[in-house]
C-alpha cells in the first residue's frame, strides 16, 4: 500500500565511503537494480578533500539524491525518506559521515550571517570561495585550529586577506601535534602574516543592520573587526538514525572486523564507523579519507565475499598540504616521543615509542618513498631499545626496517 522500492544493497550516504563503496561493488559485480545510494546532496559521490568535481560514480546504480533520510528500521529492514518513500533493503551500509560542529552548540549565536563560513560539503566550499573573493584585501578570522582551521587560514592569506586564527588550546593541531611540532607550522605561518590567538574562545559577534558580522568579541575581551569568519570547530558522527537500534561507540556506530554493526544485516564505513583498530587492540573512529575509503571496500569485500574476506587491519593514516608544506603521519601518537631532523629546514620527524615499540611516525617534507619507509615502519610496531640511537638514526631508521 506505502509508495516503496526494495534493494539487494543500500547505501545510505553519498560522501566519500559510500563512492568507493560503490565502486568495489561494481568492480565486483553486481547486477543493474540491485544497489541504491541515497543522499541528502544533489550531487553523486566526490571526493570531499579536493572538493572538486571528481564524481565517484560508475554506472548501473540507482541514485536517490537530494534525498534525506528521516528515519530507519532495522528490524524492518526499511528507510524512510523525507520525501516519504519506504526504501527496503536486505544489507544496509550505513555512510553518513558527520556534520560541522555549530557555534550554537557552543552558546555562541550568528552561524546563519552571510559571512560566516563551515566546510563539509561542495555547497559549503561554493558559499565559501564566494565570500572570500568579496573580502580579498580584508580581514577573516578563523575558528579553531584544527584540520579546517589550517587549511582555510592557508587558503586565505593566498587570497590576500588578513587571517588571525582562534583557538582554545595552546598549539594548532593539538588533537595530533606535539607542542614541538606545533611550533614549526606556527612560527610559518607568522611569516606568512597569520596572527595567532590562543587559549582562549570567541564569546559573541557583532553585527551590522543587515545581520552580517563586522567583529568577533572572545572571552579574553579582545574585539577583532572582520569581514569574515570561517568555523572549523569539529565534529559529530551522523548517528541519529540509529540510535537505540545498534550499538554505539565512540560516538560512532560500532562495527566488527568486517565492518558489521550489532545488526548483521547492517554495516558502517567511513567517519560514522567505530572499528577494531588490530595493531593497536582497541576501537577507534577516524575522521580521515583513507580510512574511509579502505573500510567502504573492505566492508563491500565481507559482504560479498565473506568467506575470503579477514578482519579489517588498517594502519591509521592522516595528512596535510598547505603553503609548500607536507606532511603524513602514521599509527598513534602515544608514549614518549624522538625527534629527527632539521626543524630548522624543510624536512623533519617524529617517533611515537610505547610500551618499548615504535607506534607513530610523522614526516614533513618527505619523498615517496621516505612515506612509504615511515608507513611500513609503523605497521611493523619494530621493538626499540634506546630512544638516543633512533634519535641519531632519525628517518634512517625507517628506511632500514
Ligand atoms: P562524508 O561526510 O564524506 O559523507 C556523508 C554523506 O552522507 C553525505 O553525502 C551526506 O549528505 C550523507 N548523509 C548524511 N546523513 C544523511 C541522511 N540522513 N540521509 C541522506 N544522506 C545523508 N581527510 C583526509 O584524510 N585528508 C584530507 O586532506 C581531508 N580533507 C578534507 C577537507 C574537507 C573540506 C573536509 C570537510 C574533510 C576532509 N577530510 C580529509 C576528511 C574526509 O573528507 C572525511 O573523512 C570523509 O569525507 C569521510 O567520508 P564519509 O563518506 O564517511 O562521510
Ligand atoms: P578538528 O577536530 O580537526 O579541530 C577542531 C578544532 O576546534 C580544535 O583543534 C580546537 O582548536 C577547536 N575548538 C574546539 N572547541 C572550540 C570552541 N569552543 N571554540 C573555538 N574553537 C574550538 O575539526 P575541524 O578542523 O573542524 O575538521 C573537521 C573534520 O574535517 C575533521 O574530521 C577533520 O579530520 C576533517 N578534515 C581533515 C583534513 C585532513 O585530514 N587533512 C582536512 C580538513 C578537514
Amino acid at each position: 500500500t506505502e509508495m516503496g522500492r526494495a534493494f539487494v544493497y543500500v547505501i545510505l550516504g553519498g560522501g566519500v565511503a559510500a563512492g568507493y563503496a560503490a565502486l568495489e561493488f561494481v568492480k565486483r559485480g553486481v547486477s543493474q537494480g540491485e544497489l541504491c545510494i541515497i543522499s541528502e546532496e544533489p550531487v553523486a559521490p566526490y571526493e570531499r578533500p579536493a572538493l572538486s568535481k571528481g564524481f565517484l560514480l560508475p554506472e548501473g546504480i540507482e541514485l536517490v539524491l537530494g534525498t534525506r533520510v528521516k528515519s530507519a528500521d532495522v528490524k524492518r529492514k526499511t528507510l524512510l525518506t523525507a520525501t516519504g518513500e519506504t526504501i527496503s533493503y536486505k544489507i544496509l551500509i550505513v555512510a553518513t559521515g558527520a556534520r560541522s560542529l555549530k557555534l550554537e552548540e557552543f552558546g555562541v549565536n550568528g552561524s546563519d550571517a552571510e559571512n560566516v563560513c563551515y566546510l563539509r560539503d561542495v555547497a559549503d566550499a561554493n558559499r565559501l570561495v564566494n565570500v572570500m573573493q568579496s573580502c580579498a584585501g580584508g580581514n577573516a578570522v578563523v575558528i579553531g585550529g584544527g584540520y579546517i582551521g589550517m587549511e582555510c587560514a592557508a587558503s586565505l592569506v593566498i587570497n590576500k586577506t588578513n587571517v588571525t586564527m582562534v583557538f582554545p588550546e595552546a598549539h594548532c593541531m593539538a588533537r595530533l601535534f606535539t607542542p614541538k611540532i606545533a611550533s614549526y607550522y606556527e612560527d610559518y605561518y607568522k611569516l606568512k602574516g597569520v596572527n595567532f590567538i590562543k587559549g582562549t574562545v570567541l564569546s559573541s559577534f557583532d553585527f551590522d543592520s543587515n545581520g552580517k558580522v563586522t567583529a568577533v568579541n572572545l572571552r579574553d575581551g579582545t574585539k577583532l573587526s572582520t569581514d569574515m569568519v570561517v568555523v572549523g570547530i569539529g565534529i559529530r558522527p551522523n548517528t541519529g538514525l540509529f540510535e537505540g537500534q545498534l550499538t554505539l561507540e565512540k560516538g560512532g556506530i560500532k562495527v566488527n572486523g568486517m565492518l558489521q554493526s550489532s545488526n548483521s544485516s547492517v554495516y558502517a564505513i567511513g567517519d560514522v564507523a567505530a572499528f577494531p583498530v588490530k595493531l593497536f587492540g582497541d576501537t577507534r573512529r577516524l575522521e580521515h579519507v583513507d580510512s574511509a575509503r579502505k573500510s567502504a571496500r573492505h566492508a563491500v569485500a565481507a559482504i560479498l565475499e565473506p568467506e575470503k574476506t579477514g578482519e579489517f587491519d588498517y594502519l591509521p593514516f592522516f595528512y596535510s598540504r598547505v603553503f609548500t608544506l607536507s606532511w603524513q603521519f602514521y599509527g598513534d601518537n602515544v608514549g614518549d616521543v624522538v625527534y629527527y631532523g632539521d626543524m630548522s629546514g624543510s624536512t623533519f620527524g617524529a617517533y611515537w615509542v610505547s610500551k618499548g615499540h615504535l607506534v607513530g611516525s610523522f614526516l614533513e617534507g618527505g619523498t615517496k618513498e621516505e612515506y612509504e619507509a615511515i608507513a611500513k615502519a609503523t605497521r611493523l610496531k619494530p621493538e626499540i631499545e634506546d630512544l638516543d640511537e633512533l634519535e641519531r638514526q632519525g628517518l634512517g631508521f625507517a628506511v632500514k626496517v
